[in-house]
């Protein structure tokens, strides 16, 4: 069983960076090609925006419900328009606001311009911010630029740019709203509304979010990764985990069901209240590509950690101190390395029956700290309530394939309180473990 998968591993290792011939026919699919910022351990895509067009770096949140840019930073731009209070756009953005200004107008500063409240989760800060539409580039897979003349996304001021990693001057948030930019531009383009996450972990390469494509990925001629991606329900937190958010808003973040954690195939004992979502919307695991490393709740990642080095002490791998901020360390030298990075025991995030796990090996477990000759386990303590149990963060996600399929099309509704009466989530997330 483990050698089939390993071998399974090896196979799309070689493919995965050849990428990507998509099987995509007559439908569009746009590629944001992503880059991890070596300084603030970011994921950064860009777009193109505004008349005249200019490059606009943005901080990749799939947890945020939409886009948002700084408007208070030279947005010059002769076809943007802020969305007028109560009409269809700020129906779609579910806005509840409705912004003045006593000011010269320009973009973020309109009367009668319903409103948002645009997050940076980096320093967890949110303002508000109008709603506008502009026009938006964005790069399809076929080499050239698609254009959406009325791309609706939200307002960022100068005080929401601190602790974004140099240059970025927004966010591009794939959320699970009706102006997150999978469900936006599935509407425009008639697509599939789902996207693809494929981050990579070194800095000089590219990773990249594919949205549209209805799930057809041909990473070469005759390997069709979907039919080799694993499925779990993406589930629904009922209580928004967002800064500002109103009763019987729901997250738009992307949560999964973890039912029990194995480290070398030994599930250990975690409290599994911890592992739900209560009536407050708190507890669960979320995936969350703002945050470097896995954030477990307290007691999640004693038993973890300990199980871990129960595991590891097996394996004859020498402790060694710890090197802010991992708590779990090892000596570099006595590790094996393998083409799935170090050799270390093997965590398993079960997800509902025993034969769908997400599996982590070394390369997405492990912190090499090289002046040290040391590698850490990259988890980190969340404390004792932490809202989310487990965040998934970015050194897990990096070179696996996740697609988020948000399975019905959400816009235009015919009429929203029906629309949403019936609307029904096909939600399945499948991944595919690859390096
Ligand atoms: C908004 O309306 C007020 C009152 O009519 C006016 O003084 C102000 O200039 C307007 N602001 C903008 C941005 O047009
Ligand atoms: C932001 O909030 C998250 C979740 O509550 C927390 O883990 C993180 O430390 C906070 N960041 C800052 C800079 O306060
Ligand atoms: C399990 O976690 C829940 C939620 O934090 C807590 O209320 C409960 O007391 C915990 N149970 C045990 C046995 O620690």
């Amino acid at each position: 069983m483990a050698s089939q998968h390993y071998h399974e591993l090896l196979l799309l290792s070689t493919l995965l960076f050849v990428f990507i011939s998509l099987s995509t026919q007559s439908h569009e699919t746009l590629v944001f090609p992503v880059r991890k910022d070596p300084t603030t351990l970011q994921y950064i895509t860009g777009i193109y925006q505004r008349t005249p067009l200019v490059p606009v770096k943005l901080l990749v949140d799939i947890g945020s419900g939409f886009m948002w840019v700084n408007c208070e930073n030279h947005y010059i731009s002769s076809s943007y328009r802020p969305a007028q209070c109560n009409s269809k756009e700020c129906a779609l953005a579910e806005s509840f606001t409705c912004n003045t200004c006593n000011d010269s107008p320009r973009p973020n500063c309109n009367n009668n311009t319903c409103g948002l409240f645009p997050e940076n989760s980096i320093i967890n800060l949110s303002t508000t911010g109008d709603v506008i539409d502009d026009v938006v580039l964005f790069r399809s897979i076929h080499g050239n630029f698609a254009t959406v003349p009325h791309f609706l996304f939200s307002c960022g001021s100068n005080n929401l740019m601190e602790g974004l990693a140099s240059g970025v001057q927004g966010v591009a948030g794939f959320g699970r709203t009706k102006i997150g930019i999978p469900t936006q531009l599935s509407s425009v383009f008639n697509i599939h509304p789902q996207f693809a996450l494929c981050l990579s972990s070194s800095p000089s390469s590219n990773g990249f979010i594919f949205v549209g494509n209805g799930g057809n990925y041909k990473l070469a001629p005759g390997i069709d990764v979907s039919s080799s991606l694993m499925r779990t329900p993406l589930i629904i937190n009922p209580v928004s985990t967002g800064g500002v958010s109103f009763e019987g808003e729901t997250s738009p973040e992307y949560f999964i069901g973890v039912s029990s954690i194995k480290i070398d195939g030994k599930a250990m004992k975690i409290n599994t209240t911890l592992l739900e979502i209560d009536d407050e919307g708190v507890g669960g695991t979320k995936i969350s590509t703002v945050t470097p490393f896995t954030i477990m709740e307290r007691s999640i990642y004693k038993a973890v950690t300990r199980a871990f080095i129960k595991a590891a002490e097996a394996k004859k791998m020498k402790s060694v101190a710890s090197v802010k901020p991992f708590k779990t360390c090892f000596s570099s030298e006595s590790i094996k390395s393998t083409r799935v990075g170090p050799d270390v025991p093997i965590i398993d995030l079960v997800l509902g029956s025993e034969d769908v796990y997400w599996r982590v090996f070394g390369a997405n477990s492990m912190v090499e700290v090289k002046e040290k000759e040391v590698v850490c386990l990259g988890l980190v303590d969340g404390g004792l309530s932490p809202r989310t149990s487990i965040v998934i963060g970015g050194l897990q996600l990096e070179n696996n394939f996740l697609e988020f399929d948000l399975g019905v099309m959400l816009y235009p509704p015919t009429s929203l309180p029906e629309f949403l009466n019936r609307m029904r989530w096909r939600l399945t997330w499948h991944f595919l473990i690859s390096f």
